[in-house]
């Protein structure tokens, strides 16, 4: 796998009231943010994602319940669940992607590199792997 692709721990700050974690803007993950957004009320067994991005970067959190995200970088696959607020996935560009098995009341969290756009999508397959090389 793309060894760009990592877990990173957040900070946790524990406390007899509850938890408390946080992300700050250059610091913690590795690419300014631009955009947020998240996605929730997925029902049983859909499936998101299905997409690489040219230029975008993401960091994605499971804010509440649980998920899958299935990473392909062109030669190798890896699944990562995700089931923790306190830790998130870093997705580099060009990385073919599918987020899958969302528990009922999951929350996902992205933080993505670049604002929407629609021409960074590579939504087919094929074509993905042709881009790579
Ligand atoms: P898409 O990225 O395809 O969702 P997923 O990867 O989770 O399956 O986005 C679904 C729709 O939402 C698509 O029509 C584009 C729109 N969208 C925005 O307008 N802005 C955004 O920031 C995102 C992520 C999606």
């Amino acid at each position: 796998m793309n060894n760009a692709v990592q877990i990173i721990q957040l900070p946790k700050i524990l406390d007899r009231r509850g938890n408390l974690s946080f992300i700050e803007a250059g610091n913690h993950i590795p690419f300014e943010i631009k955009r947020t957004y998240w996605i929730y009320d997925v029902p049983g067994g859909e499936v998101r994602g299905g997409h690489a991005y040219r230029e975008n970067q993401e960091f994605i959190v499971a804010l509440s319940g649980s998920f899958d995200v299935l990473l392909d970088d062109g030669k190798e696959q890896k699944v990562f669940p995700l089931n923790r607020s306190y830790y998130g996935l870093y997705v580099p560009k060009s990385i073919w992607r599918q987020m899958r098995n969302f528990s009922t009341n999951s929350l996902a969290l992205v933080l993505a590199s670049t604002v929407y756009n629609e021409n960074d999508y590579i939504r087919n397959y094929e074509e993905f792997l042709m881009e790579k090389q």
